[in-house]
């Protein structure tokens, strides 16, 4: 039973509790000075590397797991977490304080394969906790009786996202719409067990072909890293063979050695090589890793990838081997979130308003994707006349040797790492809500049309091309991010930011709800997100926009008109 489930019955109390949560977060994050990106991966690889995933009966194993376990080390915390496959299935997280600690506790670990399901003796984190068998089960009881010591157990939803229902109750309860905007991020942002869950299934990949690429390394980059991610986000991972080496001591004492590998020469060119390679890591993962299931590879894609689901972590998986700059651009994207306490929850509450009216959708298509969106934020964020972020030419300017990051195929992602040293402070103090309010209100009047956005600049450029919406690429400036996105969809999305800035000025104007109204019906953020969790699943081809006529139902020509009541485009076909 998760978190949710548990507290359900007492969400008034919960919803109290996640309020004064909330308000603490700030002023927390402030006072624990904050690490930078490079800082913050290696320090979630390391925990992982302490870290091992037990599979048991039910949350009742825990002090016998406990004991058991602790005989390979100090556990410094252990989470329970479930999920939901034919049965519920019950897995602890356990955390040791070193990584020789968890790495014992693995080799201690003996194979059967009518338990664990699988023939195949294969090493990992991922372990099944059996039943105690005749004497020895009966002395570890009475041995638990007497040494009840253990860890508090925290049990945490580590997969699944709030119900909407019980995210409704809980934006309800909120003091207002500021309130409303910090909830959202606080309770559906990836929670600390999603991180944890994510670097360990990074590490599972690199430990299983360690043995003939000691250097791998399988590298978490998008929204699981960059502090945009909600409680269920895919993990996007980049498998490099080299990864480890470039830029250690060891590799500048290797440059100098005489001796040097032989190895294997390409055997065709470099695409369709990462093509072969890809393939052979998907099978291979495919058939032997414990937990790896629905493996599909797309490799004809501009990023080669192999797709996977993890059943003892319930994450999907997106495997590249060629896709570096996603890596930088996470980081840009991370210290965009860092900057400013504001940043998140904005994007946080764009990218939900966009899946709530299906402007966003899973599946990759002519729509606008949670990248592009969150460019738009950044951007918006960027050209006001007080902006809350620099432009990355100025990050790129502030930067100085220790910041030089150039990819295997010469690409620049050279920016100041270092906050202190681009010298950007901001003046702006909007909160929240007239920041989102602003938000819909830009993007209405924003001439789509003839202009680019440019996050480098920080301001909006002549359209290089005639594509429908323009979103410079930050690391490949020659690039468009949302080159997928049609005309239609372009016009859609100028349509459902009208319709949100009239929707969302009119709350504001009626905020005067009582305590008692506020509870009983919608309102704020909640009249934004009318259309729950809707994904429109539309063709990929053919499809026929459904509102060719709603591009006429306003003056295009009139853009600084002021906001149109909302359009249903919804009713008008
Ligand atoms: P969700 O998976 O929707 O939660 O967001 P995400 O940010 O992880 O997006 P996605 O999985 O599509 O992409 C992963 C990461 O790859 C992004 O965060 C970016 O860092 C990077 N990325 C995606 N699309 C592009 C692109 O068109 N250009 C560049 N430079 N990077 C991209
Ligand atoms: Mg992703």
């Amino acid at each position: 039973m998760n978190t949710l489930m548990r507290l359900s019955p007492q969400l008034h109390h919960w919803r109290t509790y996640c309020i004064k949560q909330c308000a603490a977060a700030g002023t927390e994050a402030a006072a624990r000075g904050k690490p930078n990106y490079e800082e913050f991966i290696d320090s979630r690889q390391q925990q992982a590397q302490r870290s091992i995933v037990v599979q048991v009966s039910s949350e009742k194993s825990y002090n016998e797991l406990y004991n058991y376990c602790s005989r390979f080390g100090r556990i410094v915390t252990v989470q329970h977490y479930s999920v939901q496959h034919e049965d519920e299935l019950h897995y602890m997280l356990l955390e040791y304080a070193s990584a020789g600690e968890a790495s014992a506790a693995i080799s201690s670990s003996a194979y059967n394969a009518e338990l664990s399901g699988s023939g195949v003796p294969v090493r990992s984190p991922f372990l099944w906790f059996r039943a105690p068998t005749g004497g020895a089960g009966r002395r570890g009881q009475a041995k638990l009786a007497a040494n009840q010591k253990t860890l508090a157990l925290h049990t945490v939803n580590g997969t699944r996202s709030l119900s909407h229902e019980a995210l409704k109750e809980l934006l309800r309860g909120a003091a207002g719409i500021d309130q409303q905007l910090n909830l959202l991020y606080e309770q559906t942002r990836l929670n600390e067990l999603g991180v944890r869950m994510r670097f360990i299934a990074a590490l599972q990949v690199e430990q299983a072909i360690s043995g003939m690429f000691p250097d791998a390394l399988a590298q978490p980059f998008g929204s699981s890293v960059n502090g945009f991610g909600k409680m269920g986000c895919d993990l996007d991972l980049i498998l490099r063979f080299d990864g480890k080496t470039p830029g250690t001591d060891q590799d500048s004492q290797r440059e100098a050695s005489r001796l040097i590998y032989h190895t294997k020469e390409n055997l065709s060119n470099g695409r369709s090589q990462t093509q072969r390679q890809m393939e052979c890591i998907g099978d291979m993962l495919h058939l032997f890793l414990p937990g790896v299931c629905h493996v599909r590879r797309i490799l004809q894609a501009r990023v080669p990838i192999i797709k996977y689901h993890h059943e003892h972590l319930d994450l999907e998986i997106d495997l590249s081997m060629s896709n570096l700059t996603g890596f930088f651009m996470s980081e840009l994207l991370y210290m965009f979130g860092e900057m400013d306490p504001r940043v998140r929850p904005l994007t946080f509450c764009v990218r939900r308003w966009a899946q709530s009216c299906g402007l966003t959708n899973p599946s990759p298509g002519r729509w606008i994707t949670n990248f592009s969106l969150t460019c738009l934020v950044m951007f918006f964020l960027q050209q006001m006349r007080q902006p809350i972020l620099p432009s990355i030419g100025a990050m790129v300017k502030a930067a100085n040797t220790a910041d030089i990051r150039v990819t295997e195929d010469g690409i620049n992602c050279t920016f100041a790492r270092d906050m202190e040293r681009v010298r950007f402070q901001s003046r702006n103090t909007s909160s929240l809500s007239e920041l989102l309010l602003q938000f819909f209100e830009f993007y209405s009047q924003f001439d789509f049309h003839n202009r680019a956005i440019s996050l480098n600049e920080g301001r909006a450029l002549a359209k290089p091309d005639h594509s429908a919406m323009y979103i410079v690429n930050p690391l490949e400036q020659l690039l468009n991010v949302s080159k997928n996105v049609s005309l239609e969809e372009c016009e859609r999305l100028r349509i459902e930011v009208r319709n949100a800035a009239w929707m969302l000025e009119s709350e504001v104007e009626n905020a005067t709800l009582s305590e008692s109204e506020r509870r009983e019906q919608s309102w704020g953020l909640l009249n934004l997100f009318k259309h729950p969790e809707k994904s429109v699943i539309r063709p990929n081809m053919f499809f026929k926009p459904r509102m060719v006529e709603v591009s006429d139902l306003f003056d295009k020509s009139q853009t600084s008109a002021p906001t149109p009541p909302p359009v249903n485009y919804k009713n008008s076909t």
